[in-house]
């Protein structure tokens, strides 16, 4: 990570930081309200734009006219594997959400987030602040309660002292001290999985200590959100997948990762793939979802590590 060019001024005393708003500009919009009322000194995004609910293209169009600094998250790296002709996994039936987006954004849009960077370096000087969709050279990682201390010597590695790590990507707001060094996860802003339906971002406040977190949580109306997700083509087209979109968004709980394990507990097929989110057909899925009742799985939560995606 090059330190020489922070995006911001090391006089700026507070930033706004949103991330996670998976296609849904009513949350995005009810934060960006919040914020201007706010005062804050810069706004950034960490990535994780589209795909979930269906109104991508408005939220790239938002935010790309703000001129918000932004990271690209593992579902704009899903465009760029899809452009790729030798990448098989999002073409598959069982992801036609993400397919339906890459054809719905303008070449332009889809460029954009195809662009964005891995990592942002926000400030420098005494407390240094970078920003990353989940963990340093890895967009899926998974920075949680159960770090080994060697774990967290590897994500801070490369990191000068007292500085601050924001991350996303798990939707779950909390953070962590170790040794000079501080993570800081943030909410979702469109998707929560914490059973907190409200939109989530946080203010990063400097300190004498450093950059202290606030956590932001606004209602907003989902109804409307989910209503129009109900009628939209993104949910027609989107199958199995966009159906469990619109029930995480409707319980703010995950869905997918255990409707996952169901499946491949009643497929003798999904013990024969290597990836158990790749591979199955509409019918499969359609079949599996029949016999599926959230109620009746763990509550799955960032602290379980079993889980995979
Ligand atoms: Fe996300």
């Amino acid at each position: 990570m090059d330190a020489t060019t922070p995006l911001f001024s090391p006089d700026i005393s507070s930033i706004a930081i949103l991330s996670d708003i998976h296609g849904n500009i009513r949350a995005l919009d009810a934060i960006l309200d919040d914020i201007t009322g706010q005062k804050v000194d810069a706004v950034a995004c960490n990535g994780d734009l589209i795909t979930s609910s269906a109104h991508a293209e408005a939220v790239v169009k938002r935010i790309r006219s703000l001129g918000i600094p932004t990271t690209r998250g593992n579902h704009e790296r899903y465009l760029v594997e899809l452009s790729d002709p030798e990448h098989i996994k999002w073409k598959q039936d069982n992801w036609a959400p993400i397919q339906y987006d890459y054809h719905m954004l303008n070449a332009g849009d889809r460029q954009w987030l195809c662009d964005l960077p891995e990592t942002m370096w926000l400030c420098n000087g005494s407390s240094p602040l970078v920003m990353t969709h989940a963990a340093p050279g890895n967009d899926t990682g998974r920075v949680t309660a159960q770090f080994s201390e060697q774990d967290w010597a590897n994500i801070f590695t490369d990191l000068p002292h007292r500085s601050t790590l924001v991350g996303s990507h798990l939707h779950w707001f909390w953070q962590h001290r170790w040794q000079h060094y501080h993570f800081i996860r943030t909410p979702s802003a469109g998707l929560p999985l914490d059973g907190d339906t409200r939109a989530g971002y946080i203010i990063l406040h400097r300190t004498e200590q450093g950059w202290q977190a606030e956590q932001r949580r606004l209602s907003y109306d989902l109804e409307g959100e989910l209503a129009t997700f109900r009628q939209s083509d993104y949910y027609h087209k989107g199958g199995v997948i966009a159906h469990l979109f619109w029930e995480e968004l409707r319980t703010a709980r995950w869905w997918i990762v255990p409707f996952f394990a169901h499946l491949r507990r009643e497929s003798a097929f999904a013990a024969t793939m290597p990836g158990y989110t790749s591979g199955y057909s509409h019918a499969e899925m359609t079949s599996a979802l029949k016999t599926f009742n959230r109620t009746l799985t763990p509550e799955y939560h960032p602290g379980a590590l079993s889980i995979s995606s």
